[in-house]
């Protein structure tokens, strides 16, 4: 596997909100669904940053449940993005050992989707030099609902519940949490996304649109979240005593 990261200064997880390619697309001129193209040019840009740093756990948001309510037009379009993102991605992300998992409703989705997106799952799944998360069809707060849902029909006493019980319950159990969140296009909010993941990362807001988010403006992110001193609710003087 590669590994550029000797000081263990990278982030083990990296999670990403994708925000702005409506706003880049009409700056320009073009239409919402543009940008979304655009957006996903973007993808394949930092997937290949990530797997060549050594990231072992990549999460993008890519729908959100709420987005069922943009203009039908837009939401098509985004799912024929999805379909030829995995028709032409896929060979080369089983190649490179990136395994592909969604975070989310998969049954909600259009049949073409749900079944490409099973056929890219089974494909990929030996894959051991880093984990794509695509967040799809995906709400936090849901995501919480379902978990709590299927511990109670395990049947497990209160007492036996703890927070490895409910994370192992969640989409992304078994997966660090991520170390580092970053937001694009100056919104700083988490939009429903990994609210029970996120409760100790470092959070990045950067005003750069998705679609202007290349190799520099992550490796300018990953600087900055090398420079954070990470607490986890400790004092700097315990953790160097430590
Ligand atoms: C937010 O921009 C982005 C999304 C709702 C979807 C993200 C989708 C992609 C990057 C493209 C397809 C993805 C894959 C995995 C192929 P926005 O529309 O909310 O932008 P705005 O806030 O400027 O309107």
């Amino acid at each position: 596997m590669l590994q550029q990261d000797p000081h263990g200064t990278l982030p083990v997880h990296l999670a990403i909100i994708m925000d702005g390619n409506g706003r880049w697309a009409q700056a320009r001129g073009l239409s919402r669904s543009e940008g979304h193209r655009a957006g996903a040019a973007t993808v394949r840009t930092i997937v290949t940053r990530c797997r060549e740093l050594g990231i072992r756990y990549l999460t993008l948001y890519a729908f959100s449940s709420e987005n069922w309510n943009r203009p039908r037009a837009e939401v098509t379009a985004l799912f024929s993005l999805l379909l030829e993102f995995l028709q032409q991605e896929v060979p080369l992300l089983a190649e490179k050992g990136i395994s592909l998992k969604v975070l989310g409703d998969l049954d909600g989705l259009p049949l073409a989707q749900r079944t490409a997106l099973r056929h890219a799952i089974r494909r990929t799944a030996g894959g051991t030099a880093m984990t794509l998360n695509l967040a799809l069809n995906y709400g936090s707060r849901a995501e919480l609902v379902q978990a709590v849902r299927s511990i109670v029909r395990e049947g497990l006493p209160a007492e036996a519940i703890d927070e490895a019980t409910l994370a192992g319950h969640l989409y992304t159990a078994g997966q660090p949490d991520p170390d580092l969140l970053i937001r694009t296009s100056g919104e700083q909010r988490l939009s429903n996304y990994l609210l029970y993941q996120c409760a100790y990362s470092e959070l990045y807001f950067t005003p750069v649109p998705w679609p202007d988010f290349g190799q520099e403006e992550l490796d300018a992110a990953l600087a900055v979240y090398a420079g954070r001193s990470r607490r986890f609710g400790k004092t700097q003087e315990q953790i160097d005593g430590s």
